[in-house]
């Protein structure tokens, strides 16, 4: 978040005037009503950082598509988890398509859109300041919380690329929404066809689905505390920490809801 006055501990950039890094700060700031009350959060601060965007930072618009996209993926993980019963799943995805040729338009505004202008600005701000630790920051987020968001944003692209290339419809992909459940299991665990479920090919392309499930669950958790902060929706240090706990507090909760699809899909 874009803040004019940073309170007096260090934050190491002088340029962002992001009011000093990790939780230390914090409560330095907290401690002082009268600090808190001279911060300017959101679009009332001044934006001198070194983003490379004009008037409103392009990171608004990053977090912005991030808590869209993570709706989507918040009702796909919860979705997916009632693959533990395959009837009640292929019942959800006949809903889905009852919607008829409302369905693609709501893909492509409210997922495709999204995540392509989200990758874009991802990887300008990757190009720009590489996998770096202690860069930059909008938000009291510590500089490793930051640093797992990078890297989970890389696998996240390589899982998304090759689930959706492998699954949807419009690539070609194996989903087959009259078969829901097992068009989707046979691609998830028997992706690679002449060799057997369980086979090791087969078993690295399922670990795959492990990875990228974690990786998005701690991508979206985090994403959500400091999103909303970069966006000014939680202007108040206290705001900022419960809004941090509600996410550590979810993160398992969005990761059993995973781990139950995964285990439907993959092992069973
Ligand atoms: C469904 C998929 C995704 C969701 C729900 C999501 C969500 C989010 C959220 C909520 C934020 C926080 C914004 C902020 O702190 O300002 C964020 C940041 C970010 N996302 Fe994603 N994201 C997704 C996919 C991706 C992908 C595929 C990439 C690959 C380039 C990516 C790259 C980034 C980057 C680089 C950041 C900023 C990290 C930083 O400023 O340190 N995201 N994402
Ligand atoms: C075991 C876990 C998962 C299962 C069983 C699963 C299943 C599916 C299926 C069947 C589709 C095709 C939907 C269609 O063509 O109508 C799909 C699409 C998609 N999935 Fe997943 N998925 C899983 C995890 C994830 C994760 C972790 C992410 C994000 C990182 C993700 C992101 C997407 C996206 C972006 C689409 C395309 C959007 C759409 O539904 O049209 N999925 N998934």
């Amino acid at each position: 978040m874009c803040v004019e006055a940073a309170p007096k501990t260090g934050c190491k950039n002088s340029s962002c005037g992001c009011g000093g890094h990790g939780r230390h700060s914090q409560a330095t700031t907290r401690a002082d009503p009268r600090v808190i009350l001279a911060l300017k959060f959101g679009e009332e601060a001044e934006h001198k950082c070194k983003c490379g965007g004009g008037g409103t930072c392009p990171r608004h618009y990053l977090a912005l598509t991030g808590l869209l996209l993570g709706g989507f993926l918040v009702l796909h993980l919860a979705t997916n988890a009632l693959g533990l019963w395959p009837e009640k799943f292929q019942a959800a995805v006949n809903r889905n398509h009852a919607l008829g040729s409302l369905l693609p338009v709501l893909e492509v505004a409210l997922i495709f859109l999204p995540l392509t202008i989200h990758v874009a600005l991802g990887l300008c701000t990757l190009r720009r300041e590489k996998l770096k630790f202690g860069v930059e920051k909008h938000h009291h987020g510590s500089d490793l919380r930051q640093w797992l968001q990078r890297v989970t944003a890389l696998i996240m692209l390589a899982f998304i690329l090759f689930h959706v290339i492998t699954l949807h419809r419009w690539f070609g992909g194996r989903f087959d929404p009259g078969n829901a459940f097992s068009s989707a299991s046979h691609a998830i665990w028997q992706f690679w066809h002449g060799q057997a479920a369980g086979s090791f090919p087969n078993l690295l392309f399922a670990q795959f689905y492990l990875l990228g499930i974690v990786a998005a669950v701690y991508h979206l958790t985090n994403g959500i505390a400091t999103g909303a902060e970069v966006l000014g929706l939680v202007s108040t240090p206290v705001a900022q920490d419960r809004l941090w706990r509600i996410c550590v507090i979810a993160a398992p909760a969005l990761l059993l809801a995973g781990l139950a699809a995964w285990y439907a899909f993959a092992v069973r």
